[in-house]
């Protein structure tokens, strides 16, 4: 079974899918755990990831600064924030999602984060254009579930396959609540939700090839 680490999730959701298929799975976050679990390392994902690893998946990383949604706030600074403090961020934001995205030992790496703006773009390493883009309803089946919702995705992929949708939906009943989330303290969280259909087709065929892999290069 594979040696899996989640990036900047408390939720759990990611790390559960790949528990519940067998493999060594940890959860990492500056944050303590959502819900009571030994299976959670708070701390910074860059020492984390140094160790040995066979995948690395980064849920959603911060993205405030790097998102389309968010650019506007790179010419005129929210209430009480200045103009530095933004792009300072966006320095950080871009800055974290080189370092996941080019870890040299890790073979199999994901990182999911919205749609970026061109600053964004620039400022990452060895940038590419996301492997592929998912809405959590393409992995879901029943209408009132939890997965029949909207929230494009973007899947940025090295050394794994794009997911194949695993649910029957076809997005005409989804909801929008990830967007029309009303402002408040858990806003944020809201919005960087994540979906168990998702979680699972991840947990599924992510954990294949990257074990499919390592018996590769064993043989
Ligand atoms: C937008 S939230 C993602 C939440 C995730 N989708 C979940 O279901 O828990 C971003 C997360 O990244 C974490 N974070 C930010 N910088 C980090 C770092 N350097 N190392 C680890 N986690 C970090 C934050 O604490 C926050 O929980």
């Amino acid at each position: 079974m594979a040696k899996v680490l989640i990036g900047c999730e408390t939720s759990g959701i990611v790390r559960e899918a790949f528990l519940a298929l067998g493999h060594d799975a940890w959860s990492c976050d500056l944050l303590p755990s959502d819900t009571p679990t030994n299976r959670h390392i708070q701390g910074d994902i860059r020492d984390v990831m140094q160790d040995s690893w066979d995948l690395m998946a980064v849920m959603h990383p911060p993205c405030t600064r790097l998102c389309n949604s968010g650019v506007r706030w790179l010419t005129q600074a929210p209430t009480g924030r200045s103009l530095d403090e933004m792009w300072r961020e966006l320095d950080d934001g871009a800055a974290l999602f080189s370092a996941c995205w080019n870890v040299p030992h890790i073979p199999c790496v994901a990182i999911e984060n919205p749609v970026m703006h061109r600053h964004a773009k620039e400022r990452i390493e060895n940038y590419e254009p996301p492997a592929q883009t998912v809405q959590p309803w393409q992995f879901g089946s029943a209408p009132d579930g939890p997965d029949n919702e909207k929230k494009r995705t973007c899947l940025w992929l090295r050394g794994l396959p794009q997911l194949s949708h695993t649910g029957t939906l076809d997005g005409s009943t989804a909801r929008d609540s990830v967007h029309k989330a009303s402002p408040g303290a858990d806003r944020w969280k809201i919005r960087s939700k994540f979906f168990p259909g998702i979680a699972a087709a991840m947990a599924d065929q992510w954990g294949a090839a990257s074990q499919a892999r390592y018996a590769a290069a064993a043989a």
